[in-house]
């Protein structure tokens, strides 16, 4: 074989190669932002991060995903409220958002420690999805510090009757 063909199969072989490359650089946003989406619903993020989804059985639009809540969660820990995704995306880059992912520790009732266990593939697809729907509505109100005054609705999350513990009345 001469060198001039071997250049030219090289060539052919070059040219097949990135049609499809190209074409598949969009595809695998659309993939990551499916693949974004799925895990937040499986993920059980819009249960607390999205106003009214659990009480609605997940008939929420999409457009309205992840906005936070004002309704706090009171426990040993204070208040807590789930925060505006939209809005916290919206100020990361992605690989901030992983950096940030992969630290995650919060208050309860967030399960931060089921966020940082995931893959960071899914990590950056989850952080495509959320940036793909832009930021939306308010900041979550502040914590509030155990024993001090709460303004906001809330759901009180104490233990009960465990053993050790006096029954309830
Ligand atoms: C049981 C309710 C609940 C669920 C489920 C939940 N969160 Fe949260 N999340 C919260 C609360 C409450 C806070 C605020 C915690 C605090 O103030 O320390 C929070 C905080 C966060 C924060 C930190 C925000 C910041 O500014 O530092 C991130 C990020 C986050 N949640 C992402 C997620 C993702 C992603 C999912 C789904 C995998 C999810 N959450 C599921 C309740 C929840």
């Amino acid at each position: 074989m001469k060198v001039k063909d071997v250049v030219s199969g090289m060539l052919t072989v070059v040219v097949v190669l990135a049609i499809p490359l190209t074409v598949s650089a969009e595809d695998l946003k659309k993939q990551m932002i499916d693949q974004g989406r799925y895990l937040i619903q499986v993920g059980g993020c819009n249960d607390c991060h999205t106003p009214g989804y659990p009480q609605q059985g997940g008939k929420v639009p999409e457009k309205d995903w992840l906005t936070g809540d004002v309704v706090g969660f009171k426990g040993p820990w204070g208040v807590t409220y789930p925060q505006n995704l939209r809005i916290l995306f919206s100020e990361m880059t992605e690989d901030q958002w992983v950096a940030k992912a992969k630290s995650l520790e919060t208050r309860p009732p967030m399960p931060w420690f089921n966020v940082r266990d995931m893959s960071e593939p899914d990590m950056r697809a989850m952080y495509q999805f959320v940036r793909s729907l832009g930021a939306k509505g308010n900041p979550a109100p502040d914590y509030v510090a155990p024993g001090m005054a709460v303004n906001t609705p809330y759901i009180e999350f104490y233990p009960k009757n465990l053993p050790g513990m006096q029954a309830s009345k």
